[in-house]
């Protein structure tokens, strides 16, 4: 790619565009868990990541939802607005698993009689701390009323991904997002939401088709991020 790199993550590159409001969004196939101790290359992730994004984004945006994305331009890259990143991951769970299931000792698969809403401060260092919104006011990440406006919108996201993907014979058992402020301050979803992001079990089997095939090594990882996007395809 020509244009400037503006910032590398672990999974995705931002490259500048003539528009200073506006970025290219590159998906890379580079997969990490535990905070970077884990890493390896998925092959196709990135491109399978790219299109699943486009299409929950989308169908996201047509049920209201302000989101940075634009348009997906190809196999790995996405047009979207520049956002000011809020450095909070909003955490939504339906089910108990991962981190939550482990911490409060709830079995794996537990129907949560309530949505969970966590926030966890985005620093390496610390090993992204679990936070609630008076840190995140103490620390100047956020406001009272943005933090509130942001539990809005995930619990709105939530009720639309719930069915979206139950259609796809899917339970979102838990995702998480992040926030950022355009130029004129409009809260605005951004990053992506993928297997990466999302645990989704298979109604049927019950089987993960997300990153816990890689962070917990179940084989069959870029397959079960394929099954998932062949089920988009088909809505
Ligand atoms: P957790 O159970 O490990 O806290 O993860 C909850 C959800 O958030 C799960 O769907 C995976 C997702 N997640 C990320 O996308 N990035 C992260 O850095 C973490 C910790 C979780």
């Amino acid at each position: 790619m020509n244009s400037e790199l503006l910032y590398e993550g672990k999974a995705k590159q931002i490259y500048a565009t003539e528009d200073p409001e506006i970025v290219i969004v590159h998906y890379k196939d580079d997969a990490s868990a535990y905070n970077g101790i884990k890493r390896a290359q998925i092959t196709n992730k990135g491109v399978l990541n790219n299109k699943i994004s486009s299409i929950i984004y989308s169908q996201l945006a047509d049920a209201g939802i302000k989101t940075h994305f634009i348009q997906r331009l190809d196999d790995r890259n996405q047009l979207c607005r520049k956002v000011d990143v809020i450095p909070i991951e909003f955490i939504v769970r339906n089910y108990a698993a991962g981190s939550m299931a482990a911490r409060l000792g709830i079995e794996e698969g537990t129907k949560l009689p309530t949505t969970i809403f966590e926030c966890c401060y985005k620093n390496e260092e610390l090993d992204d701390p679990i936070i609630n919104e008076h840190h995140a006011v103490a620390l100047g990440l956020s406001t009272y009323e943005e933090m509130a406006e942001v539990h809005k919108i995930v619990e709105r996201i939530n009720e639309l991904l719930i069915p979206l993907f139950a259609k796809l014979d899917v339970i979102l058992v838990d995702f998480k997002t992040e926030f950022g402020r355009l130029e004129d301050g409009t809260l605005v979803l951004s990053d992506e939401l993928s297997p990466d992001t999302c645990r989704l079990w298979d109604v049927e089997t019950q089987d993960s088709l997300d990153k816990d095939r890689f962070r917990r090594d179940l084989g069959r990882v870029g397959e079960a991020y394929q099954e998932i996007l062949n089920r988009l395809m088909k809505l």
